[in-house]
């Protein structure tokens, strides 16, 4: 198949080349397109064959339910059985953003949206183009990040192409993204709500509008032993190819413990990397040192972590160490997202 790569101005959206865009969603095809957490591989979500070619494009098991992503509030009422009180105040809230919520399912989703589910994934971006080509696409579009399973999710169009080029009908491109990590996913069919997956929206801003809400227990720790309730959280998501570790401590321990541990793989003949901050850049003496910003603007960290991930890929970096970051507010969901990408190897030295 030949992927289309079409140019889309934010701020100017082309009417013509979005209508062209649902219009190959509504005929059963695939479009990737930008959203403000990070680029979604869309597909007509009341379409179960869609689904099916979206499972097949990422080379994603079949158990790993999609984001059904939509565009204004009646929409939400026909994909979701019942629309409980804490959803309308948490939209009202928060969408359109980067938040996903968990509801009952309505008939009209086909199971192999919601991956064999009662419970359907909603969530209604903030992000332009991605509004315009909900609408255009008839209203339900199916999105999982547009990565080939197992690879970081993509914050620019080009890291689409790499992974989709090829396997999707088309890509609309509008540059990078805003925020670099996946929504947060909050479950609202349990009591209290429970947080699946943190994001740019913390447990504390959820908490100002529904009272307590929960953390899945195998958010931040190892799972082994204990089934995250979103499935995707399941697999070894983000995983670099180098084998990445965790080292958490203060500042120069941390910088002693990794160039210590350099200097062994360097002997060993092995290329070496470090994540880091700006703060701290100068002073490894791994191969390659990747920046990930400054420590004090977390949004900037997220931002750039899947890009930096991606790149010591194709750098071929076999041994990389990271920093370890605060798990305070969006802080939270880098340390989640790094986490995974180690395995949760981590250590921590003082
Ligand atoms: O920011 C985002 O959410 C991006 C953009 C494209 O919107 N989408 C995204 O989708 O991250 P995906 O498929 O990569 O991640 C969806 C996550 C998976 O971990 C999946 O298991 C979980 O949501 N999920 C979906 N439906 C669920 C359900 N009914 N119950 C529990 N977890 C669910
Ligand atoms: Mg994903």
């Amino acid at each position: 198949m030949e992927t289309k790569l079409v140019r889309i101005d934010e701020n100017h959206i082309d009417a013509a080349l979005i209508d062209a865009a649902g219009e190959v969603i509504r005929a059963g095809g695939l479009v990737a397109f930008p959203t403000e957490t990070v680029y979604g591989l869309g597909g007509d979500a009341l379409n179960a064959q869609s689904s099916e070619k979206i499972y097949r494009a990422k080379g994603r098991p079949s158990d790993n339910p999609l984001i059904v992503h939509i565009a204004d509030m009646d929409a939400l009422g026909t994909v979701a059985r019942e629309v409980p009180e804490s959803a309308r105040k948490l939209a009202g809230r928060f969408w359109p953003g980067p938040l996903t919520m968990i509801l009952p399912k309505a008939d009209i989703v086909p199971r192999e949206t919601t991956g064999g589910l009662d419970t359907v994934a909603v969530r209604m971006p903030v992000h332009p183009v991605a509004r315009e080509l909900i609408r255009a696409a008839g209203g339900y579009v199916a999105a999982p990040s547009a990565n080939r399973s197992g690879r970081p999710s993509p914050t620019l169009a080009k890291y689409v192409i790499e992974d989709l080029d090829g396997r999707i009908n088309m890509i609309l491109d509008s540059g990078d993204v805003e925020i670099g990590l996946e929504s947060t996913i909050v479950d609202l069919t349990t009591e209290p709500p429970a947080i699946l997956r943190p994001g740019y929206i913390t447990r504390r801003m959820l908490e100002e509008v529904l009272g307590e809400v929960a953390e899945d227990g195998t958010m931040m720790r190892d799972d082994s032993g204990q089934a995250p309730r979103a499935p995707g959280m399941k697999y070894r998501h983000y995983a670099p190819r180098g084998e990445l570790t965790i080292v958490d401590g203060t500042g120069e321990c941390v910088i002693e413990y990794i160039n210590g541990r350099i200097e062994r793989h360097r002997a060993e003949g092995r290329k070496t990397g470090v994540i880091c901050t700006d703060a701290s850049v100068g002073r490894y003496r791994a191969d390659v040192c990747k920046s990930a910003g400054d420590r004090r603007s977390e949004e900037t960290v997220a931002r750039e972590l899947y890009r930096i991930l991606r790149e010591f890929d194709d750098e071929n970096v076999e041994v990389i160490y990271a920093e370890a970051f605060d798990t305070d507010g969006i802080g939270q969901a880098i340390m989640n997202r790094l986490l995974k990408a180690a395995g949760h190897r981590i250590v921590h030295v003082s």
